[in-house]
């Protein structure tokens, strides 16, 4: 038996945490085991990183390095049982968001991260993965009337530019793989646009 690993991207204020609950749920009405996760994190170890990597200022490659450390024990201890015994399994980011923020935003080569994921992932990759699309005005404006910020939003708008581009360019490079959400609607258009697509699943 093998299940399925779905993922969910996007810059920070894309709304993309909003739509785990309803995903769950539509998933469950169909009978199916849902385990819902998330990166950084996910894991004792993982969540112990999570909070170094947000709120610690590191090299960048310091995080892409701390941020496949949680990931390979995420998939050792979570993903991969999961899915062997026929799980959904669905986690709020992984590796895209690596190769968007390290490598988009922060300049770490794809190349290296290419050699972690390898490494870490071996043939794992999700079998779909939700990419919710935000102007990055409309990202910023959420964020700044949401909770304190974590080092990650604080960052400026060339940040957020550069993640948002590095998402578009890797849906566009694997779009068997990427459905590109445009969150830039009410929360009841984009959950129907989630739930379309998880229909299909
Ligand atoms: P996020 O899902 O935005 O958590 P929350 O909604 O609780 O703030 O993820 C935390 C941050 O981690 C986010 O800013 C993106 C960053 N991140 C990376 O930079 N690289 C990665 O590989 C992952 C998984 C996350």
């Amino acid at each position: 038996m093998i299940g399925k690993f779905i993922t969910l991207e996007g810059m920070d204020g894309a709304g993309k945490s909003t739509h785990i609950p309803s995903i769950i749920e539509m998933l469950q009405v169909r009978g199916h085991e849902v385990v819902s996760t998330r990166e950084p994190g996910g894991t004792a170890l993982g969540e112990r990183l999570r909070e170094i990597l947000l709120h610690e200022p590191m090299h960048a490659e310091t995080e892409t390095l701390l941020m496949f450390a949680a990931r390979r024990e995420h998939i050792a201890r979570v993903i991969a049982p999961a899915l062997e015994r026929g799980a959904y399994v669905l986690s709020d980011r992984f590796t895209d968001a690596t190769y968007a923020y390290q490598c988009g935003a922060k300049g770490v080569t794809g190349s290296k991260v290419h050699l972690l994921e390898l490494w870490v992932q071996s043939a794992l990759q999700p079998d779909i993965t939700l990419l919710f699309d935000v102007p990055v005005e409309v990202s910023m404006q959420r964020l700044s009337s949401a909770r304190t910020p974590d080092k990650f939003e604080r960052e400026n708008a060339d940040f957020f530019t550069r993640i948002r581009e590095a998402y578009l360019q890797r849906a566009e490079q694997d779009p068997t793989r990427f459905r590109v959400i445009d969150a830039n609607k009410s929360l009841e258009e984009v959950n129907v646009s989630v739930a379309n697509i998880i229909a299909t699943l």
